[in-house]
């Protein structure tokens, strides 16, 4: 059974959608083990204790420097002897330090097709951009921004009439998909980066046929 560490910053729907896939037995050879949140009031914290799994606040703002606070958070991973960390909307930047001691056993989501429009407000920057495309990354976490190896995509198109906010709803939709699907690949052992890229060994449908036109074209 592998233990998942969640650091979580907010509403925590993805966590919700990792702890649901858990339950139904989707994501079967994995626990939750906590879940830590910089946020006091994050919603997220009370969907964890709504499934008895244990859950604590870690203010960043109590510590005199990122390291410091990263080091409490190592600790309390440690506590729980986490494989792996899972960042599902942990609005915090993580040091070099923090990234190498849990080296390629964390992984990301992030609101748009990266390498394109990564750092915050992923949705609202592909819209403002005017792409016909936009979507969600669950990557590896480099010392970059958003610039590890990616993992899973789905793509989401932009509608004539949507708002930013239809499009995050729409792209949230598919992140609670593909989130956990990436979640039970790697603790499968499914996962091979190499270089760039992740390796992916699992009952995979051959995409080479598909293909998304937007606007869509009748002819
Ligand atoms: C999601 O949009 C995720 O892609 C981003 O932060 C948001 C978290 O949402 N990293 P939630 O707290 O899981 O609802």
């Amino acid at each position: 059974m592998k233990k998942l560490g969640v650091l979580i910053s907010g509403s925590g729907t993805n966590l919700q959608s990792i702890i649901d896939n858990i339950e139904s037995g989707f994501i079967k050879n994995a626990t939750i083990s906590v879940v830590i949140s910089n946020k006091n009031d994050a919603f997220g914290l009370k969907r964890a204790e709504n499934h008895n799994i244990p859950s604590v606040f870690i203010d960043h703002k109590n510590y005199p420097s990122r390291e410091k606070f990263e080091e409490a958070l190592i600790e309390k991973l440690d506590e729980y002897n986490v494989d792996y960390v899972i960042l599902a909307g942990f609005m915090r930047v993580l040091t070099k330090k923090f990234i190498s001691y849990y080296q390629k056993r964390i992984i990301n989501i992030h609101p748009a097709l990266l390498p394109s429009f990564p750092g915050t407000d992923g949705q609202q920057q592909a819209f403002d951009y005017g792409v016909k495309f936009s979507g969600c990354t669950v990557h590896f976490v480099d010392e970059g921004t958003d610039t590890g190896p990616i993992i899973i995509q789905a793509v989401v198109p932009v509608l004539e009439n949507d708002t930013a906010d239809s499009l995050k709803k729409r792209i949230l939709a598919q992140e609670h998909k593909i989130f956990p699907y990436a979640i039970k690949l790697l603790v499968e052992d499914k996962l091979k980066i190499v270089g760039r890229k992740v390796k992916v060994s699992d009952d995979i449908e051959n995409l080479k046929d598909i293909f998304l036109i937007n606007p869509y074209m009748v002819k």
